[in-house]
C-alpha cells in the first residue's frame, strides 16, 4: 500500500504525520519505507538524517533519469536503514528544487511511478511526504500512489482550499491514475475545547468529504517529539497523541 500526505497548503502536517504514521506501522512489525520528496527534508531531519551531502537521495533517484548511466540502479539502493526496526527512508534533498524544471522539461513525470512498482515487493507499506504544492514531485508521488490522505489544521482557509485541492485530484484520478483513492482528510491540530474547529470538521462531514473519525490534537508534544528526532511512538508511546495517532493509523487499511 504505497500512501502520499498531500495538501497544497502548508504547515498542515504532512511531515509530522507521514512520519509518525511510517513510525507506527514499523513498529506494528511491516516492512516500511518514508519517502521524502519535499526540499524542505522535514520528514528526513525528523528522523535525525540532516547531512545536506548524503548520496543516495531522492534527488540522486530522479538525477539517474536524466544522466546518462551504464548501469541505472535500482531504487532499493536509494533506501537507507533508520535506527528504528521495519524503517527505511529515502532521504530528502535540497537539490531537488534545482533539478525540477529539467525533469519535468524532460517529461520525468511517471519515473517515480516506475521506482514504487519494484519498491512495492520490498516493503508493506510505503509513506510519501510532499511539499506544499501540486509540483513535479507531488504530480508523481500521486501518480503513483494507491491512496492519498489529506491533513487540514481546521482552519477556514484549510477548508476553502479543500474545494480546488478535491477537483484536482479527481483530474490527476481521471487522467493519470484511476487506482487512485481519497483515502480520507485527516483533521490535525484540532482543538477539542474550541468551537470553531469542531464547525469546519462537522461542517466538512456535511457536505460529503471523507474526515476520518479520529482527530489529531494540537499538542506540544508533537514539537518537542520534533526536537528529539524521535517519533512519537518512540519518544512518548503512552501520550494521547500518540495514541490517537495509533488509532488512526489502525483505522486505515
Ligand atoms: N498535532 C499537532 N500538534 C501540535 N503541533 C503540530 C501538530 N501537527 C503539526 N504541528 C506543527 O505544525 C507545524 C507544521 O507541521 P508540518 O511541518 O508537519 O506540516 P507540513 O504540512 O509538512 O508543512 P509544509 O507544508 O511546510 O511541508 C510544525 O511546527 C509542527 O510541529
Ligand atoms: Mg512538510
Amino acid at each position: 500500500m504505497i500512501r502520499v500526505l498531500f495538501n497544497i497548503k502548508g504547515g498542515v502536517g504532512k511531515s509530522s504525520l507521514s512520519v509518525n504514521l511510517a513510525a507506527i506501522s514499523a513498529s506494528q512489525g511491516k516492512k516500511t519505507l518514508l519517502i521524502d520528496l519535499d526540499t524542505q527534508c522535514n520528514s528526513s531531519q525528523y528522523l535525525g538524517l540532516t547531512d545536506e551531502s548524503a548520496q543516495n537521495t531522492i534527488a540522486d533517484l530522479f538525477e539517474q533519469t536524466i544522466t546518462f548511466h551504464l548501469v541505472k540502479k535500482p531504487a532499493s539502493d536509494f533506501c537507507q536503514r533508520t535506527s528504528y526496526d521495519n524503517l527505511d527512508v529515502i532521504q530528502g534533498s535540497t537539490r531537488l528544487a534545482k533539478l525540477e524544471n529539467e525533469l519535468d522539461g524532460r517529461h520525468k513525470i511517471y519515473k517515480l511511478r516506475d521506482a514504487l512498482k519494484t519498491l512495492q515487493n520490498d516493503y508493506d507499506r510505503i509513506y510519501i511526504d510532499t511539499p506544499p504544492a501540486l509540483n513535479f514531485y507531488s504530480l508523481s508521488a500521486l501518480i503513483g500512489a494507491d491512496a492519498c490522505l489529506i491533513p487540514i489544521d481546521c482552519d477556514d482557509f484549510a477548508r476553502k482550499g479543500l474545494y480546488s485541492l478535491k477537483q484536482k485530484i479527481d483530474e490527476i484520478i481521471e487522467d493519470h491514475n484511476d487506482e487512485l483513492v481519497i483515502e480520507g482528510i485527516i483533521a490535525n491540530q484540532y482543538m477539542a475545547n474550541a468551537k470553531l474547529p469542531n464547525q469546519i470538521v462537522n461542517e466538512l462531514i456535511d457536505e460529503g468529504y471523507p474526515v476520518l473519525p479520529t482527530y489529531i490534537n494540537q499538542s506540544v508534544k508533537m514539537r518537542e517529539s520534533h526536537q528529539a528526532k524521535r517519533p512519537l511512538v518512540d519518544i512518548a508511546p503512552k501520550h494521547k497523541l500518540t495514541q490517537a495517532l495509533i488509532e488512526l493509523h489502525n483505522s486505515l487499511k
